[in-house]
C-alpha cells in the first residue's frame, strides 16, 4: 500500500505542485546516498561469471587494474577510475568507455573521467590490426592535453590487467574509496579540476 504522504499526487510531471517537487527532493537524498551500494553491486555482478572467452571475470579485471593504480601510488580518484573504468560494460558494451565515464565524471578529477571517457579507442592500438581495423585511431587526439595520461593508463592498467595470477586487493579493500569518491559533492569544482592534467 502506498504511503500518500509518501508519494505525489500526479500522474503527469506538469501537473505537479511545489509540495510535490519538495517532496521529491527530499526523498532523493537518501536514494542518491546508496549510489555506491549500487555500485559495489554491479561490481558483484560482474564478479559471477568469467567475461566470454577471457581468463578472469570484468570484476578481476577491474580490481587488477585498481590494484596497479594504488600500488603505484596514485591517488583515490585514479584507484576509483581504474575500479571502475569498465562498470558501464554490461549495459552498454558497444560504448561502455563514455557510459563508464557517465558514471563517475561528476566526482572524479576531469583528467580521469577523460581518460574513462576514451580508453576504448585508446586501448584498440594493442588488437584492432588483428581485425583489419585502424590500431592508430586514437592519432585523432594526438593534440589533446590527456593524450599521454590515456596512453599510459592503457598501456600500464588497462591492457596489462587479464592475469589469473596477478594478487589483486579484493573489493572489500576499495569499497571505502568507492564510497568516499561517490560521497563527494556532484560536480565540485574544486574536485574536478577541469583542464588540469598531471599525467600517469
Ligand atoms: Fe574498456
Ligand atoms: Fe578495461
Amino acid at each position: 500500500m502506498t504511503d500518500p504522504s509518501q508519494t505525489v499526487s500526479f500522474t503527469q510531471m506538469k501537473e505537479g505542485t511545489r509540495e510535490d517537487y519538495e517532496l521529491l527532493h527530499e526523498l532523493e537524498k537518501p536514494y542518491l546516498g546508496l549510489t555506491a551500494d549500487r555500485i559495489l553491486d554491479e561490481l558483484r555482478r560482474q564478479g559471477e561469471a568469467t567475461l566470454e572467452g577471457y581468463q578472469i571475470s570484468r570484476l578481476d579485471h577491474g580490481l587488477q587494474s585498481a590494484t596497479r593504480a594504488e600500488a603505484e601510488g596514485r591517488d583515490i580518484d585514479w584507484i576509483v577510475g581504474a575500479l571502475l573504468h569498465d562498470i558501464g560494460d554490461g549495459l552498454a558494451p558497444q560504448n561502455h568507455d563514455r557510459f563508464s565515464a557517465e558514471v563517475i565524471r561528476p566526482f572524479v578529477r576531469w583528467e580521469v573521467a577523460w581518460t574513462v571517457e576514451h580508453h576504448g579507442i585508446f586501448q584498440m592500438l594493442y588488437y584492432a590490426h588483428h581485425y583489419g581495423w585502424d590500431r592508430n585511431a586514437r592519432e585523432r587526439f594526438r593534440d589533446h592535453p590527456c593524450f599521454d595520461t590515456c596512453a599510459a593508463f592503457c598501456e600500464r592498467w588497462d591492457q596489462a590487467s587479464f592475469d589469473p595470477d596477478f594478487p589483486s586487493k579484493p573489493l572489500e579493500h576499495f569499497e571505502p574509496m568507492v564510497r568516499e569518491i561517490f560521497a563527494r559533492k556532484a560536480y565540485d569544482p574544486a574536485v574536478i579540476r577541469e583542464g588540469e592534467v598531471l599525467g600517469l
